[in-house]
């Protein structure tokens, strides 16, 4: 396949799977402390001469989109309405041939003023993390008492048109794990999507524990009220396993989902289609890899796109089968996930 000029190579590995989804971490800052992510004080974040400048993440995207079929650019952080190019990055991505699928997973701070300049410069669509509707629960959880800017971030999504608007929620026991029906109340009483996930052990104070996570049969059992239908469509390589929730119909008419993303307990590692860069330039090939590639190092010493397309390439062919996180010999990844993004 020939695009632009240039000959693109996947990113394939050796069990079939092609990474066409890229997730690209543009800060490891947050200004929420959610206790599952983060210690009160914060992490210590990466020193500003090791992230990419704007045109280096923009340079990295292009070699994805034009060398490596990467078809959906996602950005995450940290909290990646903090990243002060947000704009500009997304409208250099937009431009690209062929223009990706633009998405944002963010924690909904600041999208009330951000969600109609990121859509004007090209944003598709937003995830928003949120997992109580309780302003003092979420005070508890996350360490700041932002609830309502997340609410009003949510409905600037939706009338800038970001849609299917969708939110996430991880239930953690006995401390919001009461709250999925309401949740999904609260949801389709806005049109949103909603879409739990499972907890993994991708915590910077390693305290997760798989005896007390919340898994999909309990949040699926919780939801039992709903008289949930399996899916007609099925799931791809999206994470997500989707029910239809009978009598109600999402912001466009077509009849309501409710997702569930059982990471832990119904791994979907065999269809995995992602490939990640860091905020400070490195490629990994899995949420969970303990090994990452430098592409930084590579674009400072001035490689040719061609180079760092078959670094990337290099990198991705050594994704390993699954996540291992029910192996005896399973590592958390030294990363955090706020450093890794979602
Ligand atoms: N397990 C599952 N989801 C997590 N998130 C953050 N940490 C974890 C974890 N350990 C979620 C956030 C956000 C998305 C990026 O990932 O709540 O919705
Ligand atoms: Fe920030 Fe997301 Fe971590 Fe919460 S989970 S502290 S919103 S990066």
């Amino acid at each position: 396949m020939e695009i632009g000029g240039s000959t693109v190579i996947p990113l394939a590995d050796r069990f079939g799977r092609v990474a066409t989804d890229l997730r690209v971490s543009l800060t490891d800052r947050c200004n929420l402390r959610c206790t599952y992510c983060m210690p009160e004080e914060g992490l210590a974040w990466l020193p500003r001469p090791e992230l990419l400048t704007d045109d280096e993440v923009i340079r990295l995207i292009r070699v994805a989109v034009e060398r490596l079929g990467v078809r959906e650019v996602r950005f995450t952080g940290g909290e990646p309405l903090l990243r002060r190019g947000l704009t500009s990055i997304v409208q250099a991505a937009a431009a690209l041939s062929p223009r990706p699928t633009l998405m944002l997973t963010t924690n909904g701070i600041g999208l009330e003023r951000l969600a109609a300049p990121l859509r004007d410069a090209g944003l598709d669509r937003v995830n928003v993390s949120l997992d109580t509707l309780d302003p003092e629960r979420f005070q508890a959880l996350t360490r700041r008492d932002r609830h309502a800017d997340v609410l009003r971030g949510l409905a600037a999504a939706a009338t800038a048109g970001l849609t299917p608007v969708k939110i996430n929620t991880v239930l953690m026991r006995d401390i919001n794990d009461d709250e999925a029906p309401a949740l999904l109340r609260f949801a389709l009483d806005h049109g949103y999507q909603l879409r739990f996930i499972e907890q993994m052990p991708l915590d910077a104070q390693h305290r997760w524990d798989r005896h007390t996570m919340v898994t999909a049969d309990e949040i699926l059992a919780s939801l039992a009220p709903y008289g949930l239908q399996p899916d007609v469509v099925s799931r791809g390589t999206s994470p997500a396993e989707t029910w239809l929730v009978p009598g109600h119909l999402d912001a466009a008419g077509e009849p309501a989902r409710v997702g569930v993303i059982g990471s832990v307990t119904r791994p979907f590692c065999g269809d995995c289609d992602r490939t990640r860069l860091t905020a400070d330039g490195q490629v990994r090939n899995c949420l969970f890899a303990t090994e990452e590639s430098d592409l930084r190092k590579l674009l400072r010493d001035d490689a040719h796109d061609d180079e760092l397309a078959e670094a990337w390439r290099v990198a991705m062919s050594g994704k390993r089968a699954g996540h291992g996180i029910d192996d005896p010999t399973f590592l958390q990844p030294a990363r955090p996930m706020s450093a890794i993004g979602g």
